[in-house]
């Protein structure tokens, strides 16, 4: 396996921060950009207590060319993982010029900045909502897009933008992963999910309902799936960025050039109310359930075809949902009130 001078723009985020611990114990150096929008700098201190070593970060936005164009030269960085970008669907219903400003602008900057440079490589951070509502289950990486709404266009034009883009310059190399569901934590405890605000996501709002005996509402339980409730593919964040590894290593070996994407779920579809069990299971404590209308815009299933991924990337141990529950329950116990509870930050560099 090759080692890269890897810039992981997004690295304070959720993914990308779990992403940096396992670059650093895989060897590779990082050098982080993230605007902290949606993050704390103090999970860039998790992950500097977590591997012990320092972490080059800088806090700027993506869509400052000139500050990237400097920074990837000035680093010599030899690949991008690009994480950086807004993620709510909700949010983008409402605020669509934004998503496709910082989504696919942030890519186009990035795209701008490195064409000066010999960046050419990237895996690039898609979404399974890309395909939208399908009876085709589990979903192969050929069914077309059909998203349903702005964030899921955002991540199908940038698919675009990069296949494009690989057509007219063969000397880019770029995978897109389509990660489905998301969720746990670092084992450690120290690193985990916590966006600023209140959680919106499924398993980040069970674990909170768990610690502070909130209500958990059902969105819906006339869906056409066994019990009901909508179904989808939660995969471990650690596995998520074990696929980063082989897909950086994909493109390392040169079998792999121009533009691809694969899937990263584990190909298993979770109801609500099955995940509701496994954090009863987890955290020991009984959750006060409700039902409510159908949320704006869901489908009732979606979990992924995962023999692509098994096959060019060797994605076959995923961790199972129980360490995806534990996981992500140890970090709220660790850290109760997220990294505001953790160790202030260092100054940023720039
Ligand atoms: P996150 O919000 O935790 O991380 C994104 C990071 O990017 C944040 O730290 C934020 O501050 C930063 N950021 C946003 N806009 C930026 C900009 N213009 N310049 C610099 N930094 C910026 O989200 P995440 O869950 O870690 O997701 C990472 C990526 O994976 C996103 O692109 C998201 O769309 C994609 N994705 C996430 C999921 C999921 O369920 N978590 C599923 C599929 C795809
Ligand atoms: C899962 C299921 C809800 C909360 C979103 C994005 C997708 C991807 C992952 C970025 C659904 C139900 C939820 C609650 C509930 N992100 N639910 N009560 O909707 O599959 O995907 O995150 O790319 O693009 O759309 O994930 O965790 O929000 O919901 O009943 O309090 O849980 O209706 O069936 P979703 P989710």
């Amino acid at each position: 396996m090759g080692t890269f001078r890897t810039l992981v723009t997004g690295g304070a985020g959720f993914i990308g921060s779990h992403q940096l611990v396992s670059l650093i114990q895989a060897g590779h150096d990082v050098v982080v950009v993230d605007n902290l929008s949606n993050s704390y700098r103090a999970s860039i201190a998790a992950v500097e207590e977590i591997t012990g070593e320092r972490v080059e970060f800088y806090a700027f936005d993506v869509r400052d060319t000139a500050a990237l164009s400097v920074l990837i030269a000035e680093t010599a960085v030899d690949a991008v993982v690009h994480f950086a970008g807004m993620k709510h669907v909700g949010e983008s219903t409402e605020r669509p010029a934004d998503y496709y400003d910082c989504n696919v602008g942030g890519l186009l900057s990035l795209i701008k900045a490195a064409s000066d440079t010999g960046l050419r490589r990237m895996v690039f951070s898609s979404s399974g909502s890309v395909y939208g509502e399908t009876s085709l289950l589990p979903i192969p990486e050929r069914h077309e897009h059909r998203p349903s709404n702005p964030y899921s266009s955002t991540k199908s034009i940038c698919e675009r933008v990069l296949s494009d883009l690989c057509e007219a310059d063969p000397s880019w190399s770029v995978v897109a992963l389509r990660y489905f569901n998301p969720a746990g934590a670092h084992p450690s405890g120290l690193l985990g999910e916590d966006c600023l605000g209140p959680p919106s996501n499924l398993l980040p709002s069970l674990i909170e309902a768990a610690l502070t005996g909130e209500v958990v509402w059902i969105h819906g339980d006339d869906f056409n799936t066994p019990d009901g409730t909508g179904v989808r593919d939660y995969v471990h964040v650690m596995d998520v960025a074990d696929a980063h590894l082989r897909a950086l290593d994909l493109i390392a070996s040169g079998r792999q050039s121009g533009f691809d994407a694969f899937n990263i779920g584990r190909g298993e579809g979770v109801s609500v109310r099955e995940l509701i069990a496994f954090v009863e299971q987890v955290s020991g404590r009984r959750l006060e359930v409700r039902v409510g209308p159908r949320r704006n815009g869901d489908v009732s299933a979606l979990y992924g075809d995962t023999v692509k991924a098994e096959t060019c990337l060797g994605l076959v141990d995923y961790r199972p949902l129980t360490e995806i529950c534990r996981d992500a329950w140890r970090f709220r116990t660790v850290r109760p009130n997220g990294y505001s509870s953790a160790i202030p930050p260092a100054d940023d560099q720039l």
